[in-house]
């Protein structure tokens, strides 16, 4: 049984962009977690937020890690937030090996500029500072992976080649 390959990381780091290609480059099936969840319920993730708030997002996404903890051959773009529930870690880590994509705030701030209206979490004001509370507070849950990977100035598939050298 194939492991997973679960990219964990706050939003912005590039989970979703590196994990598509990274699934190519490896022949692996691409899941984005937050596309998933958007599939289930119907509902583009910052109307899930709105409608229905955070505990219901927070509890498909603990469903789905829970179902995904059951399969193979992989790769998982997780929402910035997995982390945050010490259940959905150990889901995930069942049959995945965990990579941390990091960035600094500034990055963040760079990335998420354009998308921040589908980041329900990503208030209108935030800025840099914001960003960088988030990650400290962040942090320690971030520290759960198997390898950390640092994305600044990386082009995505920079960051795919640093990836399957850590599995090698
Ligand atoms: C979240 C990150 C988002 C999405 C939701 C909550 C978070 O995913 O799951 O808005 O708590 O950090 P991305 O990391 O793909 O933006």
């Amino acid at each position: 049984m194939g492991k997973n390959i679960v990219l964990i990381g706050f939003m912005g780091t590039g989970k979703s962009s590196v994990g598509q290609r990274l699934a190519e480059k490896l022949k692996m099936k691409f899941i984005d977690m937050d596309r998933e969840i958007e599939k289930i319920t119907g509902l583009p993730i910052n109307q899930i937020f709105r409608k229905h708030g955070e505990i219901r997002f927070r509890s498909e996404e603990k469903l789905l890690a829970q179902k995904l903890g059951h399969e193979s051959n992989l790769v998982i773009a997780t929402g910035g937030g997995v982390v945050l529930s010490q259940e959905n870690i150990e889901a995930l880590r069942e049959n995945g090996i965990l990579i941390c994509l990091e960035a600094s705030p500034e990055e963040i701030l760079k990335r998420v500029k354009r998308k921040k209206a589908s980041r329900p979490l990503l208030k209108k004001e935030f800025g840099e500072k914001e960003i960088k509370a988030m990650l400290e507070a962040r942090d320690a849950f971030y520290a759960c992976t198997d390898f950390r990977i640092n994305t600044n100035n990386k082009e995505p598939r920079a960051i795919v080649e640093e990836i399957t050298r850590c599995l090698r």
